[in-house]
């Protein structure tokens, strides 16, 4: 499906309140977790998107109950040792999936689970997670070594002590998880990636630790769990899906916008303040850097069209702002000077290879921009001339495409503009609330 944004007569002026989506790593976070417990937990605001209905789909199939009720859902969990299941658990789209799962799987001692996704995930790494689960006893086979299918067959887990090899949340995720089952499994990171596990396992009565090392890094720690509760979760908007909003609206002329109840966990908020060092207006009280707590923090976002100046962002950054960085490429087209994105290797083996869709992507707009092994340079070009953009399958690259259209001279025609229903299906419809 192609679909054109922008490029009419008149510029659309963004004004107005929208709640964006709920948060995607937290709403798969939420089902999971869930399904780990045996009492009922309720969660309001669970995501309905592709993404994360494919969670849902997999938790049933583990044998948890899913239902609606009063507007949330309630899952009915198998408890931690519970989960059995006989088919191949399809996670669609969605990599947290493909990535968590089989740290709680991993610990069900002689059950065997197999995970397999769509075309875009099986050329998503999953050796990442192999070599943790293998060293704390899980027997994981992957296709060539790194690919889905993934299968893992559970065991008596012994606790480990991981040093990240790559900054990823996801990776930090499912060893936590599989930790459950263990004295002590304790994971380091050279830089703090989102700690959305972390909170709600702690806010699960989970033994859960987390803090800041003498250079810099992080290390996250759990032992063995008694039974798991949640009453409830309460899933913020998505900063993620918030973004593409945000972006907007600092680049439309006379926009003034209002996103309400967007998660700002300061481990997921780096494109706040990477916006605000371009000189966006930004108004809204984030988390403190460095904050660890069960609570998930929220507040409303006041965003106003003005003018950015280039910025660097660098390895430190990387994490915190990890899906945003492709709007960061973007905004760098409007901003003065040159804005450039290093150690972000990572962005690689995403949804697409986002290095290089979002360079050919951008190109084709009009951008004088660069791939760099590991990010991008972007120089001023005093905006967007507009054109055809392909989103590759890539839901990110979608959204990007119909910002980049709002803003751009011509207008951009938005090749597969379906992939927006993996985190973002009512992105049209929030639009159309906030044009004037
Ligand atoms: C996610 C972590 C990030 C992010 C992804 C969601 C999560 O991936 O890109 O969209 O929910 O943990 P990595 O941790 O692998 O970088």
């Amino acid at each position: 499906m192609s679909v054109r944004f922008g490029g009419g007569r008149d510029r659309v002026r963004l004004r107005g309140r929208v709640t964006p989506p709920s948060d995607k790593s937290i709403s798969h976070r939420a089902a999971i977790v869930g399904a780990m417990c045996e009492a009922p937990v309720a969660i309001a605001g669970y995501l309905d998107a592709a993404d994360t209905r494919s969670t849902l789909q997999a938790m049933r199939r583990l044998g948890a109950s899913v239902q609606g009720r009063d507007g949330e859902l309630v899952i009915r969990g198998v408890g931690a040792a519970g989960p059995r299941c006989d088919e191949v658990l399809d996670v669609g789209n969605a990599g947290t999936l493909m990535r968590l799962l089989p740290g709680w799987l991993a610990s069900v001692a002689g059950r065997s689970f197999a995970l397999d996704g769509d075309a875009s995930i099986r050329r998503r790494p999953v050796d990442r997670i192999a070599l943790p689960l293998r060293a704390m006893g899980a027997r994981v086979d992957a296709r060539g070594g790194r690919f889905p299918p993934f299968t893992v067959l559970g065991a008596q887990l012994a606790g480990l002590d991981y040093e990240l090899p790559v900054a990823s949340a996801q990776v930090k995720s499912c060893v936590l998880l599989a930790g459950l089952a263990t004295d002590v499994t304790t994971v380091r990171e050279a830089v703090a990636s989102r700690d959305h596990t972390e909170r709600m396992l702690l806010a699960a009565g989970a033994p859960v630790g987390r803090r800041r090392l003498r250079d810099g890094g992080w290390v996250s720690s759990v032992g063995r769990a008694g039974e798991l509760a949640l009453d409830r979760i309460v899933v913020p908007a998505d900063l993620s899906s918030a973004a593409f909003l945000i972006t907007a609206a600092v680049l439309l002329p006379g926009a003034e916008v209002t996103l309400t109840g967007v998660g700002v966990n300061w481990t997921r908020s780096g494109f706040l303040e990477i916006l605000r060092r371009m000189g966006a207006r930004v108004g809204g009280e984030l988390e403190p850097p460095g904050t660890f707590a069960a609570a998930e923090p929220i507040c409303d976002l006041e965003v106003a069209h003005g003018a950015l100046t280039g910025t660097e962002v660098g390895a430190d950054e990387v994490p915190l702002a990890i899906d945003e960085l492709p709007l960061v490429a973007l905004l760098g087209c409007f901003a003065e000077g040159e804005t450039v994105v290093r150690g972000a290797a990572e962005l690689r083996v995403k949804e697409s290879d986002r290095i290089a869709t979002v360079v050919d992507g951008l190109r084709g707009l009009g951008a004088d921009i660069e791939a760099l092994p590991d990010g991008f340079a972007v120089r001023a070009a005093g905006g967007l001339r507009g054109g055809r953009l392909d989103a590759h399958g890539d839901h990110r690259l979608a959204l990007l495409g119909a910002v980049a259209g709002l803003a751009s001279q011509d207008g951009v025609e938005v090749i597969g503009m379906e992939a927006a229903a993996v985190s973002y299906p009512g992105f049209a419809d929030d639009l159309r609330a906030l044009s004037h």
